[in-house]
């Protein structure tokens, strides 16, 4: 029989492909896609073989809900995000959310109920694959979010807003592939799979954002299992990790503008040319991030040249800039230092700018106490207990505003991840499957303590 480690593997591979992915030839699943509407429709499906209701929240978060012994209990929330890097590995966010399913079907098929509820959560934005920031949904549970940071587009001009308000994954109908037509615009609504779906009518403007924000005390904690995305547990043979922390990260929208002019006819000395002087921006990038040494890392990922043709001298160059380290007064030093040179080379080059700071998530400690009983719940699988930092961000570093954190790493081949070689084996999957039970089963016993 297929182990419960290597079926939740084995559901992120089926949802690598079409039509759970955006893109026929790469998995790319953005926020509020087709790609992303589907993923939801069959994650609900396997939340509700499991045993939850089911909801999607204003802020498009998918969440299945397993009852405590007495109703609306306070909830242990289990999860991480079903959206995907362009051309990404299938791993990297959806494990998290298949294990935290897995962890209620285990208790379901026991038919046990525990002090308090169990929420399995499917972020829909961890990337910011699609609009300029990230972590709209997790920010949204958390009510960190402000109706100003709502005010985003993406590249083609489609407001979040409006993305939202057109979203509206069906559920899965029994024997009829996955119910194209059915949108759901009622509260609740009892399908022949035999569970519910329900959804809160469409939202318009941000009210859903901002509506989605659980109230202080409902949750217990937040638990996120992840694949490493680094070598650190493969280099020391270890199956699991444990997180202390997730590094401060810093997001800019970067815009410098030039002259656009004729590539035969403009002279060198007098160009205005937007491609040069970005260029030198990412070098800068890149040596401040070097010189500052420690984890500071900083990384150009996303660029667009306009016009973007070969015999025009580009006028206009938009990019974006990731900055990160452990050390937040570190981060912030280099990101300083970068925006000066910016300035510096766009006065010495004739060209303008404009920056915008699109996201500032401070580093996030993990709770201790949580990490303690997850430290107790890893050695009781038979695993040595290997502490470590993310320098990857996650869901988990936004939920710690609303609750205590905790965060299980499991082993990645070769440390590959944001590329589709992203590799994880269903053996240790389970020994992360089993960690998260026992840590479950920790809470329990001292729930109330
Ligand atoms: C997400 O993977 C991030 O660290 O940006
Ligand atoms: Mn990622
Ligand atoms: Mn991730």
């Amino acid at each position: 029989m297929v182990n419960g480690g290597a079926r939740a593997v084995a559901r992120c591979d089926e949802l690598g492909v079409a039509p759970y992915s955006d893109a026929p030839d790469m998995l790319f699943r953005a926020f509020l896609t087709p790609a992303h509407a589907a993923s939801l429709e069959r994650i609900a499906q396997w939340m509700g073989e499991a045993g939850m209701h089911v909801e999607l929240d204003g802020a498009a978060n998918l969440i299945g809900r397993y009852e405590g012994l007495e109703a609306d209990a306070r909830a242990l929330l289990i999860g991480s995000h079903i959206d995907s890097v362009r051309d990404a590995g299938r791993y990297d966010g959806p494990l998290g959310i298949t294990l935290g399913i897995e962890c209620v079907a285990s208790l379901h098929a026991a038919g046990r109920r525990l002090p308090f509820a169990i929420e399995v959560i499917a972020f829909g934005d961890e990337e910011g694959s699609r609009f300029p920031a990230s972590m709209f949904c997790s920010r949204a549970i958390a009510g960190t979010l402000d109706a100003g940071a709502l005010d985003v587009a993406d590249r083609d001009g489609i407001l979040l807003d409006e993305a939202r308000a057109t979203f509206a994954p069906s559920p899965p109908l029994g024997g009829e592939g996955r119910g194209e037509g059915a949108v759901l615009e009622t509260s609740t609504r009892s399908i022949s799979g035999g569970f519910p779906l329900s959804q809160p009518s469409p939202p318009k403007g941000g009210e859903g954002f901002l509506a989605a924000a659980k109230r202080a005390g409902s949750a217990i904690a937040f638990l996120e299992a992840h694949i490493e995305q680094g070598p650190l547990l493969e280099a020391e043979g270890l199956a699991l990790g444990l997180v202390t922390g997730i590094a401060a990260q810093l997001r800019f929208q970067v815009m410098i503008e030039g002259r656009a002019g004729h590539a035969g006819t403009n002279a060198m000395h007098l160009r205005r040319d937007a491609l040069a002087g970005a260029a030198e921006a990412v070098l800068a990038v890149e040596r401040i991030a070097r010189e500052g040494g420690g984890d500071l890392v900083a990384t150009v990922g996303r660029m667009a040249v306009g016009p973007g043709a070969v015999n025009v001298v580009p006028g206009r160059v938009d990019f974006s800039i990731d900055v990160r380290s452990g050390d937040e007064a570190a981060r912030n030093e280099a990101a300083e230092k970068i925006l000066d040179e910016i300035a510096d080379l766009s006065d010495r080059r004739g060209l303008d700018f404009n920056i915008e700071r699109v996201q500032d998530l401070p580093a996030s400690p993990c709770d201790p106490k949580l990490m303690d009983l997850l430290g107790e719940a890893i050695a009781e699988t038979g695993h040595p207990v290997r502490r470590l930092v993310s320098g990857a961000g996650h869901d988990a570093m936004v939920m710690s505003a609303l609750c205590p954190t905790a965060m299980l790493f499991i082993r990645c081949k070769d440390g590959i991840s944001h590329n589709p070689a992203e590799s994880v084996t269903g053996e240790d999957a389970d020994a992360a499957l089993k960690a998260m039970r026992s840590f479950i089963d920790k809470l329990g016993e001292s729930y109330g303590d």
